[in-house]
């Protein structure tokens, strides 16, 4: 007989769980980005040691959309290989039905986190996943190439653009030939829908309103993503239309770009000990659509959930729970700039010594635009790669953006007869 339950500091919400007669064996599956496993592992540990029960951490793709194809096929088969999964904050209405209520589990810790979060992870009043970190796309710039040439931190594309021409061009005529002026993610896949909504909200677009109406063919759009296409030409690496995170945190990282729009994780990673850009990198609030429109950044994230076909769903949900209390939190936050769901911890003193943009940047966080996943529910991946698709032509320049724009809305309009 051994004490199931958790312990740990005062402010760690206790799961209901209690008492199991035999240690178990349950999995979970994390994402591998930079030192996600990692960190993952880490707390799987600690978790392990106070309950006795063993996890076998499972890793998955890095994009997003491979990993959905992923737990789409081993859920539809309803197959209880993995206990625990870690799930995008745009899943809850794609895969919900699969997961189970954790609220018997939770003691109300939910109340602590973003209250958006926890709405978006409710379908039909069941809380389908436990926030564990959220993601909001950031700007990321040298500082040091920006003093050099004199530029100040952009607060528009067009000065984005202009000033990563101008550091490009210097630093190529002083024989720097590898470095370009911006990275981004602009592969066919979810990290492009992300890129392109958050050009879209910055001009002041949409691609599916509040009410579900299709407006992406707005002049605001067009005029967004015709910025975003001319950067193509002169300003980024080639290779850019198959980057994903990764990939363009590699070439910023190793000093090969002025300007990288990724997510806050990689601010740890260039920060770190062996990173030849260490002391060199300012985070900003992503740029504005023109002087008339405003900053953004798309709200991004990941939640922990247990599926309906775990043998062991107590075991499930208190691991879940350990994982995503402001005890796990805070460390991932502080080790690897993870965005924390506990709205305290943006004022707690060690995690803005660590991150120091998380303070700066908070309202950046709290009011990060949300991808249509809600009005869309299980149709939002079909919208998603029908936008991904026509930007990624239009990046390209297999089409214009107009006529991407304009066909896209055609298809998608075809996609809510059917029914969203
Ligand atoms: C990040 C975000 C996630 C998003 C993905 C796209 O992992 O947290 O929400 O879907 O990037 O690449």
């Amino acid at each position: 007989m051994k004490l199931g339950l958790f312990v740990g500091a005062a402010s760690i919400a206790a799961s209901s769980f209690a008492v199991t007669a035999n240690a178990e064996e349950i999995s979970i599956s994390c994402g591998a980005l930079g030192i996600e496993l990692t960190l993952c592992k880490d707390g799987v540990k600690k978790w392990e040691e106070m309950t006795g029960n063993t996890v076998k951490v499972v890793s998955t793709p890095n994009s997003s959309s491979e990993r959905l194809a992923l737990y789409q096929q081993i859920l539809a088969a309803g197959a209880g290989d993995i206990d625990v999964l870690q799930v995008d904050v745009v899943w809850p209405g794609i895969l919900g039905t699969h997961f189970i209520d954790l609220k018997p589990y939770t003691q109300g810790a939910q109340d602590d986190h973003f209250q958006a979060i926890v709405e978006n992870n409710t379908v039909d009043g069941e809380l389908k996943a436990m926030p564990w970190f959220t993601d909001a796309g950031v700007l990321f710039y040298r500082k040091d190439l920006l003093e050099k040439y004199d530029r100040a931190v952009p607060t528009t594309w067009e000065e984005m653009a202009e000033t990563a021409r101008i550091v490009q061009k210097g630093e190529r005529e002083a024989g720097d030939d590898d470095l370009w002026g911006y990275v981004f993610q602009a592969r066919a896949y979810e990290g492009l829908t992300c890129n392109a909504l958050e050009w879209i909200d910055s001009y002041g677009g949409e691609i599916v309103d509040a009410k579900g109406d299709v407006v992406v063919d707005s002049p605001e759009v067009i005029d967004a993503v015709t910025e975003a296409a001319s950067w193509m030409k002169d300003m980024v690496p080639p290779g850019v239309l198959n980057y994903t995170e990764e990939e363009s945190r590699g070439v910023f990282q190793s000093g090969n770009a002025v300007f990288m729009r990724n997510w806050p994780y990689a601010w740890a990673l260039a920060q770190s000990d062996d990173s030849p850009i260490k002391g060199k990198v300012g985070v900003v609030a992503l740029p504005k659509g023109g002087a008339e429109g405003k900053h953004t950044g798309v709200l991004g994230g990941w939640n922990l959930a247990v599926s309906k076909y775990s043998a062991h769903p107590e075991i499930a949900a208190d691991l879940v729970m350990f994982l995503t209390s402001p005890e796990e939190q805070k460390r991932r936050a502080i080790e690897g700039s993870y965005n924390p769901t506990i709205t305290d911890l943006y004022q707690d003193e060690e995690v803005l010594a660590a991150v120091p943009f998380f303070g700066d940047l908070y309202d950046t966080f709290e009011n990060a635009v949300a991808r249509p996943s809600g009005v869309t529910g299980e149709k939002y991946n079909r919208v998603s790669a029908a936008f991904w698709g026509k930007v990624h032509a239009a990046l390209e320049g297999n089409e214009d953006p107009e006529t991407a724009m304009s066909d896209l809305a055609d298809e998608l309009g075809a996609v809510k007869r059917r029914g969203w």
